[in-house]
Order: C-alpha cells, then structure tokens, then sequence
C-alpha cells in the first residue's frame, strides 16, 4: 500500500490525481481542500465507493488550520506517509496577459499579488513539508513533489522573452529554490523532493476568459513565442494526459537517478511544452 498526501484535490490537476490514483485500491489517498462538504459530495458522485479517499480541510494559508487537518494524518496511515504531491496554487488574471512594465501604474496592486502568490505558492507548502516531514521519514517511498511551472525556466524567459506573468512565475521559481533547500537538508535521509511542471493543461479555462485586445494580443504574442521555443507543440494537454505523464515521472525519479531537488517536466526533461 502507498500512501499519499494531495493538496487541491477539488478540482483540475489535483482532481485528476485523486481519480486516477485512487483508481488502485492499494493506494490511500488523503486530499486537502478548502470546501470538505463540496470535495466529499464530488467524490461520492463521481467516485463512488472509493473507500480509498479521505478528503481533510484547511486553507493552505492558514497554519492553525493545516496543521489541525495534518494532525489527523497519522491516525489515517498508521504513522507514516509515503507521497506529498503539493498541488494547490494559484495563477490570476492580474499577469497573466501582462508584462511586468504594463503594471507598473500600480504599485500597491503588485505588491497585493506578490504576497498573495508567495503566501500559497510558498509558504504554505513550507508549513506543508515540515508537518508532515516526520511522517515521510518513516514512510517507504519517500518523494515529496511540488506541481511548478515551465514558466519559472530562467533560461526560456531570457531566450525567447516570455514576458507575461512575471509575479506568478517567480513565486514557482521562488518555490523551486525552497525544493532545492530541502533537498539539500533531507537527500541524506533518502527523500526525494523534486519540483514537477504539468505542461500547459487545459483544466476548462482555456479560451473561457473573456479577453480585452490588449489581452488577447498578449496572449497570441506568447503562443507565437510558445511554438517558436517548441514548434511541435499542439496546444494545451489534457488533465488525463498531464498526470497519466506525471505519475510515470514521479515514479521513475530517484536521488541515485540524479532527480534530487530537481526541477523537471512531465516529460522527465527540461522540455516544458
Ligand atoms: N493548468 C496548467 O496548465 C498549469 C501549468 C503549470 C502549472 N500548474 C500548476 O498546477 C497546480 C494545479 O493547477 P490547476 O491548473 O489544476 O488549477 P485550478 O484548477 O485552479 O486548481 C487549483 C487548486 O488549488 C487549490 N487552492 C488554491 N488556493 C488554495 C488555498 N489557499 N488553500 C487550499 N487550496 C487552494 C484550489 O482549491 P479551491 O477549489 O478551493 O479554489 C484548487 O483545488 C497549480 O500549482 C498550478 O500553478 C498548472
């Protein structure tokens, strides 16, 4: 049996891994949400007889909140855990179509984002990995993966200047430093922590947002700089076909593998798209 902790399990990508890893009833799988009832209720129609699933509830950026949802882990995997896939973020509109000197007008706006991003992109999955490091030592997996972003690749913003989103894409470079941190103190006791980018997914906004013109024009600017940096690139991947790849990354990573701290795509690669 593998057990497994997943934060942001109520919808999108970390829907997709409570489903399919959930799928093997060996695996228990204990989600973290904001909204218990709705992720319960979702569960019970979707997935039912799943017996497999515990759904816990904490605002990642309440420590109160996710350390009492994080004491009820023990009970649930007899002490010890085996996978942190720490999924929840977020990714707004405020830079999404947008270039850093394009929101220069407002400052206080910046800074409202900045602390926003960096309190659930950073923060609460350091609060995450120290509560529940303890419990990973004695598991026998021992990976711990964070869901990041192609976006925080230094490389490719310099390259082929990817200009929007800059707030969003420097708290997951931010959050992939802080990867590197923990491994550098924990590879030695055998666990693996690895940041994971899911590729472009569709999770049902694609083309849904209303755009105004300098948005969309944004918008295609970067998907024209998207297929110049991967010109077999086809456009957004499923949910299905995101973690399907994810999950064969996950589980092939190891620290002999050279995988520790690393920072790698759903192809197990530096290939983003
Ligand atoms: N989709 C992509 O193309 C893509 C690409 C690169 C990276 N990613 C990353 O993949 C991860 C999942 O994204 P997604 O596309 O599946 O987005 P999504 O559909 O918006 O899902 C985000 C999840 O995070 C949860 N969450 C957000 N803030 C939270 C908080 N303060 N406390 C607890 N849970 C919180 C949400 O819960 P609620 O339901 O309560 O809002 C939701 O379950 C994110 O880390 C994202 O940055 C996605």
């Amino acid at each position: 049996m593998s057990s497994y902790v997943i934060t942001g399990v109520s919808k999108g990508l970390g829907w997709e891994f409570l489903t399919q890893l959930s799928a093997n009833s060996d695996n228990l799988i204990i989600g973290i949400v904001r909204n218990k009832a709705a992720t319960d209720t979702r569960v019970k129609d979707e997935l039912p007889d799943r017996n497999n699933i515990h759904i816990l509830e904490a605002d990642m950026t309440d420590y109160q909140a996710l350390k009492a949802a994080t004491d009820k882990i023990p009970e649930l995997t007899h002490g010890a855990l085996d996978y942190i896939i720490a999924n929840a973020g977020v990714y707004t509109d405020y830079d999404a179509y947008t270039a850093i000197g394009g929101l220069a007008n407002d400052p206080e706006g910046i800074e409202r984002e900045i602390l926003m991003l960096t309190k659930v992109n950073v923060i609460a999955n350091i609060h995450l990995f120290n509560l529940l490091i303890p419990l990973i030592k004695k598991g026998k997996a021992k990976k711990v993966i964070t869901i990041t972003t192609g976006h925080a690749d230094l490389d490719v913003v310099i390259k082929h200047d990817i200009e929007v989103a800059p707030f969003y894409a420097a708290s997951k470079a931010h959050m992939n430093l802080i990867v590197g941190k923990f491994s550098a103190q924990y590879k030695r006791e055998g666990i693996l922590f690895l940041s994971l980018s899911p590729g472009a997914v569709d999770v049902g906004k694609w083309g849904k947002t209303k755009l105004t013109e300098e948005q969309a024009a944004a918008f295609g600017a970067t998907a024209q700089k998207f297929m110049a940096y991967a010109p077999d690139w086809k456009g957004p991947i499923t949910p299905e076909e995101s973690i399907r790849a994810m999950l064969n990354v996950i589980d092939k990573a190891s620290i002999e593998n050279g995988d520790a701290g690393e920072f790698l795509s759903h192809w197990g690669n530096k290939q983003w798209l």
